[in-house]
């Protein structure tokens, strides 16, 4: 019934998912609870993993074609995103939130293995001292590495899969080039104004590529990706994550790094561009591999598109045909161009036009045979493909997934903060956000049958009017909506309103699920998971001070997990889970 309904809505704004849906997932119910976690115990905090027999092969997640494949089964799955774990101030809240989040059925967590600092802090969790041109890691037992060992542990109690990033491409700071123009927003992090939230509370805060460019003296985002002595230094890190955790079955996989690409705050040199992105995860994707032979490695890039570029490791012809079923239903790798993103555009825009003129008939159209023609139309110019598809961003997600160390395709879903396509004039502001990411996911599951590899949306989110007060950019310090005025960071009324209502974000979000299953993604995770009833300790990213909506002084004692714009705490979460749910449930068995 619920399916039903959904091919009716992508009908009607043209979009021809039913050809692609394949009635056979609903019976390998591979999207159901991990069928070797432990039985559920006591909530009392998991240690250390003590040495255990050495797994199986396969009880860890491998690829077959362009499915997942764990004990012998498909996998495929709905998740969250909960980047602040290692930020939370005991186990037990650790143990609470994995727990809450496996009983909503959700089997994926995509978490950040890092923590990186320029200087060693007070208060919290950090993993990595990243200063003066040196790194060392800390093995600390309440603020270190041991930290994240309980964190896997406790998900595997939970029977929850973690997919853990190694690194960000945001940790901007004030001073960097950020622009003060929004002179009436906070800034979230200014150490100047007071206004500054603790550190670890925005996503954008864990350290990440720039921590290492400002500690090893570079000038330029892309030193990261080029300078032998900063990509040594990473992959160090690299390696003592993964080979800590290289037996642990607990481990989706190893993403590269959060969104990388040539830009951050800080800028990239002009000679950044694709060719230097793909370089780089070819060698880091080869190093992890060399220490860590059972995990699967990936970008966790933003999926952009490079149409008619140069490739490194792409090529046009289909890899030699083995005897599996999934290589069979291999298609022939078309490159993609210019000429066939704008020819597809034009189609689209046909479609929605017409459905337009349908509903309310132009005044300045002349009826001929039942079909409107002469309206004014707006010509379509070489407008160009936009940054999603021209690599301008660095990114060529097609290129990446040729790699062979790379056993999954990524992409993520932000339209707040990234345009995928340009607004079509037919459709309102929401419908142009929702369709844009119908049609990003279908474009990344036809890229996955094409390249015969499953391909997982690591993160989509849009923010909504509450959330709006909270909204942090990833790329930024600022929170654009919130009111100015310390200690009450309310939405700026002056402000036009920003962002969906909650029932716009559920019907997006089932949309977006729906459109992923018809285009046989292996995954989807929301961003981003919220969590109340957490140890609230001052000076840590859960303080008593800090609300859904910023830094209030409350009396609650009862902390809430951080967020920078997109958690479904609060009001609408129950609504925000139910529709998580409802794309899990139609892939429970015999459902
Ligand atoms: C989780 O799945 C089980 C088994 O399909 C189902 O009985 C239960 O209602 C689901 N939980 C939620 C919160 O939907
Ligand atoms: C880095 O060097 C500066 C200047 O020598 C020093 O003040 C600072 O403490 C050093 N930082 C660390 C973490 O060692
Ligand atoms: C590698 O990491 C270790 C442990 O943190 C550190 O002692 C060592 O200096 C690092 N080596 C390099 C080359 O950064
Ligand atoms: C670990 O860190 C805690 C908190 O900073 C500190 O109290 C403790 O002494 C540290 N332990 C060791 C062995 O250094
Ligand atoms: C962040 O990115 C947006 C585009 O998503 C851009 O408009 C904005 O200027 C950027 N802000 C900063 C501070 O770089
Ligand atoms: C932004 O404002 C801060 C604080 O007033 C100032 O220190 C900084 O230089 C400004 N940055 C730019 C790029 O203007
Ligand atoms: C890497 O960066 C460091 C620090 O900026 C610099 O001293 C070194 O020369 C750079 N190495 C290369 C190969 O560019
Ligand atoms: C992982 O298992 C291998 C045996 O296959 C063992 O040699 C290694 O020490 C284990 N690593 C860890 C971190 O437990
Ligand atoms: C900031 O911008 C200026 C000029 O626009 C540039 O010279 C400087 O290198 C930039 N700084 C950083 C940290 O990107
Ligand atoms: C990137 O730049 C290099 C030269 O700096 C060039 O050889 C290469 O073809 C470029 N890659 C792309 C995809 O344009
Ligand atoms: C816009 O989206 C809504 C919600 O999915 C849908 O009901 C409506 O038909 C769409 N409108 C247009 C013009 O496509
Ligand atoms: C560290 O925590 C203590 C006690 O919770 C608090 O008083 C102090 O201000 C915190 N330090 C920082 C730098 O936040």
């Amino acid at each position: 019934m619920f399916v039903s309904v959904v091919w009716l809505l992508l009908g009607a704004v043209g979009v021809s998912a039913t050809s692609q849906f394949d009635p056979r997932w609903k019976h390998e119910s591979p999207w159901n609870k991990r069928q070797d976690s432990a039985p559920v115990q006591d909530p009392t905090p998991v240690q250390a993993a003590a040495p255990t027999p050495v797994p199986d092969k396969s009880s860890f997640v491998s690829t077959e074609g362009p499915n997942f494949k764990v004990n012998n089964s498909n996998f495929k799955f709905i998740g969250t995103n909960a980047y602040w774990l290692s930020a939370l101030n005991s186990d037990e809240d650790i143990d609470h939130v994995l727990g809450n989040i496996s009983q909503s059925n959700i089997t994926v967590v995509r978490t950040w293995a890092f923590n990186d600092v320029p200087e060693i802090p007070e208060n919290g969790t950090w993993f990595q001292l990243v200063a003066n041109g040196t790194t060392s890691v800390n093995l600390n037992e309440t603020t270190g590495l041991p930290k994240l060992d309980r964190i896997i542990s406790m998900a595997q109690k939970h029977g929850i899969y973690l997919l853990l990033s190694l690194t960000n491409n945001w940790n901007p700071l004030p001073l960097d080039n950020v622009t003060n123009s929004t002179t009436s927003s906070i800034l979230r992090r200014d150490v100047l104004t007071n206004n500054s939230l603790p550190r670890n509370s925005l996503s954008n805060d864990y350290g990440g590529m720039d921590a290492y460019v400002r500690a090893f003296g570079a000038d330029s985002h892309d030193a990261f990706y080029l300078n032998e002595t900063i990509i040594t230094a990473f992959e160090n890190y690299t390696t003592q994550i993964v080979s800590r955790y290289v037996n642990s079955t607990s481990v989706l996989a190893w993403e590269i790094a959060n969104d990388p690409r040539c830009n951050s705050s800080i800028g990239a040199t002009p000679t950044c561009n694709t060719t230097t992105i793909t370089r780089w995860h070819a060698r880091i994707a080869q190093h992890i591999k060399k220490f860590d032979h059972n995990h699967l490695v990936s970008s966790g890039s933003q999926g952009f598109f490079c149409a008619d570029c140069p490739k490194v490791f792409q090529k046009t012809s289909p890899p030699p045909s083995r005897p599996s079923p999934a290589a069979s239903r291999r298609n022939k790798i078309e490159p993609l161009t210019k000429k066939r993103i704008l020819q597809e555009r034009k189609e689209a825009r046909k479609k929605t036009r017409a459905l337009k003129i349908q509903s309310e008939p132009p005044s300045g159209g002349v009826r001929v045979r039942g079909k409107w023609v002469a309206t004014p139309t707006r010509r379509q110019d070489d407008v160009g493909m936009g940054s999603a598809f021209d690599g301008s961003t660095g990114v060529d997600s097609e290129d990446i997934l040729s790699i062979d160390d790379i056993g999954f395709g990524s992409f993520q879903l932000f339209p707040d903060q990234n345009q995928y396509a340009p607004d079509d004039p037919n459709l309102s502001a929401f419908n142009n956000t929702l369709q844009a990411g119908l049609d990003w996911i279908k474009r990344h599951g036809e890229a996955g049958q094409m390249f015969g590899k499953p391909i997982t949306l690591t993160g989509f989110g849009l923010v909504t009017q509450d959330n709006a007060p909270s909204f942090v950019p990833f790329n930024s310090t600022v929170a654009p909506f919130a009111n100015d005025q310390i200690g009450n960071l309310t939405f700026n009324a002056t402000q036009s309103p920003f962002g969906v209502t909650d029932a716009q974000r559920d019907d997006a979000y089932a949309q977006w699920l729906q459109q992923g299953i018809a285009s046989g993604l292996t995954g989807m995770i929301q961003y981003q998971w919220g969590q109340g009833n957490l140890t609230a300790v001052d000076g840590t990213a859960i303080s008593p001070t800090i609300t859904e909506n910023g830094v209030v002084p409350v009396q609650d004692q009862n902390g809430i997990s951080p967020s920078d714009g997109y958690s479904i705490a609060g009001v609408g979460q129950e609504s925000a889970e139910g529709t998580l749910q409802g794309a899990i449930q139609q892939f429970v068995p015999d459902a």
